[in-house]
Order: structure tokens, then C-alpha cells, then sequence
């Protein structure tokens, strides 16, 4: 069974931060999960590097816009491979596989009727990259970026979306279309029961973009672009054969996004898609946004964290852990480098690594070697976790399946404390001078348990759980965490 898996794609107007790294690493677990239960994944991510917004960055830079792309797509791409991101495709909007499939698109939605040109008058706020109501106003200011947005005047091509809201309210209603959290669901509902306008779908004023096919004074909106990524990566602008990868992964089985851009991806998106008469995204999942310290992240505060200072200090799986264990995926939370420093310290490198280090130990000093409980890792590449010792496996499996990963960390956090409850309880060392049968046993418990840590925690910290599995089987223990 194939599953396709998407996150937004960035905007290279800035290097990436540990927001950016939140969302990858989300969709990034999920795949190596679902792979690990047999799943044929395709797993997408990108960069966005279209628009005024970029186009700015590099002016204030003094690059031109396509070296300021490739220098700033470069620093996502390496941010990934860093906290071992394993994306099957890294889409570029400036790439000619992204402008065919854009192309196409849109000459198709011309074909079938649904655009036409009119004048246009609006507030865009660059920031945002898209046209404000007088309601989204706060002071006459973007709410957002604090700075009043720019009245224009021009021609546009627009979108009929009226055409094909109440198709999309009843996919949504009835889950065909399944949005995530409901509260989501709720908004998008709510949002379609009110009389939205048709959208902007290309910009006159605007030079660094894809031209409008048929009218080169325009050229693509970028928001409308930036969504068609999720098929054009997928050789959608390619003929017959090699448009393979199409035929073989849409529709999307997940387009994972924040909460910030629900209208683009739950109204926007599957009215084009309905359009272009192709099938609906199965799920999008709009997860919280998060503080640092209590404030909005930014660089005027100066508290934008870099998510590769985070692998330079902790490495990249513990980093990896970490940044998934602060709050639910569908909820706002707080992010501090404090918390996530004691985290490190108690969670990983004390309760986890300690753990196994002491377990071997006493392993080998009180000479339990039954060959029985021995293991090859390799043999284990699959999910054939043991339904035993105390661990509800189902109800890991559950949390994982619903993209609570929150709610799993949280569930191998309390198996392994419980773990070593269970050595402070039972005293091995104690044991070994007066029940040597009971201390075996003991030890046997505690190293079966930790087997299957280090399977639970593969899609979360790969190379640790590997380390794990290696120092299991050989009986040499070796920090696992950096001190
Ligand atoms: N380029 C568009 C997306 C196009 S998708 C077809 C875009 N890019 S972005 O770089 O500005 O933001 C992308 C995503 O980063 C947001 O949807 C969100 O997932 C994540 N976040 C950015 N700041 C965030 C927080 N402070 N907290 C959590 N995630 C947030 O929008």
C-alpha cells in the first residue's frame, strides 16, 4: 500500500528554524513508521522561492533571486540530511520539473473555464504573501508582520471558486476530505458557510515568478504555485509513462501543514484540483504553532532557534526527540532551551542511557549470558515488537497511526522510568549475593525491555535505537548520550 506524505514547502526568504524543522520531523517520523509497517512511502518536502518576498531578500542581499534560491534551498537541504530527514523527493518551485507541471495546471483550468481576468484592488501584505480583507487589519496593520500592507491596483486573473465551495464543504463534512484537529474541521466549515471571494490566482506587478502561460504580463500567483508542488514533484508536467509517479502516488494521503495556512490547502488547493478533475488530498493535518520562551519567534527578539545548533549540542537524534516531546502535534505550545536541556539530561541520558549502561554491566559482572534472550538486529528490521512487559503496544500503535506522536514519546518515557523503578525495586546487586536465579531473572526482564525501547523509539532516533540493538547483542556498554 503506497502512502504520500507532504509538508509545506519553505520560503527561502530566511534560513530554516526549528519551526520549520517541527514540521519536517513530524512527516519525517510518520514515514519511517509507516515504512516500518510495509508501507510503499513517498515522502516530499521543498523550498518556495517565488514571489516579492524572496525576491526582496536577495535585492536587500545584493544577489539575484535564482543564487540567493540555491544558496538558501542549500541550507534547507542540509538542515534535513543534518537531523537525518529521509525525504524521497526535495522540491524547488524555481525548478523547470515544478514550472511544467505548473504550466500545465493552469493552462487546463483556462481549458475548463475557470479563470478569467478583471481588475483588482487590495491590500498585500508581502509578509504574508497574500491580499488582506479590511477585517484581517489590526490599526490598518497586518496582524502578523506589524506593518501596513500595500494598496494595489491591477489586473488579475482570477479563480471561480464559488463554483466549487459547497463541493468542498460537503468532503469536509462528510471526511472524504478529512481535516485534522476537528477544531480545524470546525473553521474550515465555518469559513465556507461565508461568502468567499474568488482568488487572485496571477500577479501583474510582481517579475520574479512563472509567466501566465497565455498572458505575459502576469505572472503566477505564488501561493497558487507553491500548492501545485504537491503534484508537479510528482512528474505531473511529464507525458504518459514518465508521468508514472503520479499514477502511482496521488492523491496525497496527508498533506501535513500549520495551522497558519488551512485556507490555502483545505479551500484553495482541492478547488484547483477539483477543477482540474483530479481526486482530493485523503487527509490534511494542521498542527499548533509555538512560542519560544512564552514569544512569537522572530528576529527582531532575537530568539529564532537554528535547528543544526540543536544537532551540534545533542546530537541529531536526540535532537530529533526532543523538539517531539514538548506539546501535542495539534495544539500551540512553548519551546525553551532550558526545558529542552533538563529533558536531555533526565529523559535521554539518565533515565535511557544509564539504563542500558547499567543493565550491561551487571550483565556481564554477574555473568547472565543466556544465549536465548540474545539478539541480531538485523533480523528485527520490522515491527515485531513483543506484546509483553507491561507495554501496551496497542496503544502505542494507536497513537502513532493518529499522528499523536506526542502521546507515544510520552508512553516509552514512562516504560523506561518504569524500567528503572523496577531495578531501584528489585536490587539486582543485592540479588546476585543472595538469589543468583531471581537476578538472572531480573536482568533478563530489564534487557528484554530495553529490546523493545529500542525498537519503539527507531522512527524517533534511528542510529540510537541501532546503537542500542548493537550494544544488546555484543554486551559492550558504550555512552549512549553525549554528557
Ligand atoms: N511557503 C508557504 C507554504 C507553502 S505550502 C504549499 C509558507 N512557508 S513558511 O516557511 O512561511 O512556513 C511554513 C510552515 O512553517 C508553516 O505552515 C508552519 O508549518 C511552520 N511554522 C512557521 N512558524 C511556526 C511556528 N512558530 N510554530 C510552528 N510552526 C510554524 O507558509
Amino acid at each position: 500500500m503506497k502512502y504520500y506524505i507532504t509538508t509545506p514547502i519553505y520560503y527561502v526568504n530566511a534560513k530554516p528554524h526549528i519551526a520549520h524543522a517541527y514540521t519536517t520531523l513530524i512527516a519525517d517520523v510518520l514515514a519511517r513508521y509507516l515504512r516500518l509497517k510495509g508501507k510503499k512511502v513517498f515522502f516530499l518536502t521543498g523550498t518556495d522561492e517565488h514571489g516579492a518576498k524572496v525576491a526582496q531578500k536577495a535585492q536587500e542581499f545584493g544577489k539575484n533571486p535564482q543564487e540567493f534560491c540555491d544558496q538558501v534551498a542549500g541550507q534547507f537541504e542540509k538542515a534535513w540530511l543534518n537531523l537525518d530527514i529521509t525525504f524521497d523527493s526535495f522540491i524547488r518551485t524555481t525548478s523547470e520539473l515544478h514550472k511544467k507541471g505548473v504550466v500545465k495546471m493552469i493552462k487546463q483550468l483556462k481549458e475548463n473555464g475557470d479563470i478569467y481576468k478583471a481588475d483588482y484592488e487590495g491590500f498585500y501584505c508581502t509578509g504574508c504573501e497574500k491580499f488582506l480583507t479590511q477585517k484581517e487589519l489590526i490599526d490598518g496593520k497586518c496582524a502578523d508582520h506589524q506593518v501596513e500592507p500595500e494598496l494595489i491596483r491591477e489586473k488579475n486573473y482570477f479563480f471561480k471558486l464559488s463554483k466549487y465551495t459547497g463541493v468542498i464543504k460537503e468532503k469536509v463534512k462528510k471526511d472524504e476530505l478529512l481535516v485534522r484537529p476537528q477544531k480545524r474541521k470546525n473553521e474550515i466549515i465555518s469559513l465556507l458557510d461565508t461568502n468567499l471571494e474568488d482568488f487572485s490566482i496571477s500577479r501583474e506587478s510582481v517579475e520574479w515568478g512563472i509567466d501566465v502561460p497565455f498572458d505575459k504580463t502576469q505572472k503566477i500567483y505564488v501561493w497558487v504555485e507553491a500548492l501545485m508542488n504537491y503534484i508537479s514533484a510528482l512528474d505531473y508536467g511529464k507525458q504518459g509513462r514518465q508521468a508514472g509517479k503520479f499514477k502511482k502516488f496521488w492523491p496525497a494521503d496527508l498533506h501535513l501543514i500549520g495551522k497558519d495556512i488551512t485556507k490555502f490547502h483545505i479551500i484553495y488547493w482541492p478547488a484547483i484540483l477539483l477543477s482540474l478533475k483530479l481526486p482530493l488530498p485523503k487527509q490534511v493535518f494542521a498542527h499548533g504553532y509555538f512560542t519560544i520562551n512564552g514569544e512569537k519567534m522572530s528576529k527582531t527578539i532575537g530568539n529564532v532557534i537554528d535547528p543544526n545548533d540543536l544537532v551540534e549540542k545533542w546530537g541529531k537524534d536526540a535532537t530529533r526527540y526532543l523538539i517531539l516531546n514538548q506539546f501535542p502535534v495539534g495544539e500551540d505550545g512553548d519551546i525553551s532551551l532550558e526545558k529542552l536541556e533538563a529533558q536531555y539530561k533526565a529523559n535521554l541520558a539518565n533515565d535511557l542511557g544509564n539504563l542500558l549502561q547499567r543493565v550491561l554491566v551487571m550483565m556481564n559482572k554477574f555473568e547472565v549470558k543466556d544465549k536465548a534472550f540474545k539478539i541480531d538486529p538485523y533480523k528485527h528490521q520490522d515491527l515485531d515488537f513483543q506484546k509483553e512487559f507491561d507495554f501496551d503496544l496497542d496503544g502505542f500503535l494507536n497513537f502513532m497511526d493518529n499522528l499523536k506522536i506526542f502521546k507515544a514519546i510520552k508512553k516509552i518515557d514512562k516504560y523506561i522510568s518504569q524500567s528503572n523503578k523496577y531495578i531501584e525495586a528489585n536490587k539486582p546487586w543485592e540479588l546476585a549475593k543472595t538469589d543468583k536465579i531471581q537476578c538472572q531473572k531480573v536482568l533478563i526482564t530489564l534487557y528484554r525491555r530495553l529490546i523493545l525501547v529500542a525498537r519503539l523509539i527507531k522512527p524517533f532516533m534511528p542510529d540510537i535505537s541501532k546503537e542500542m540493538l548493537n550494544q544488546l547483542e555484543s554486551g559492550e556498554p558504550k555512552p549512549l548520550f553525549k554528557k
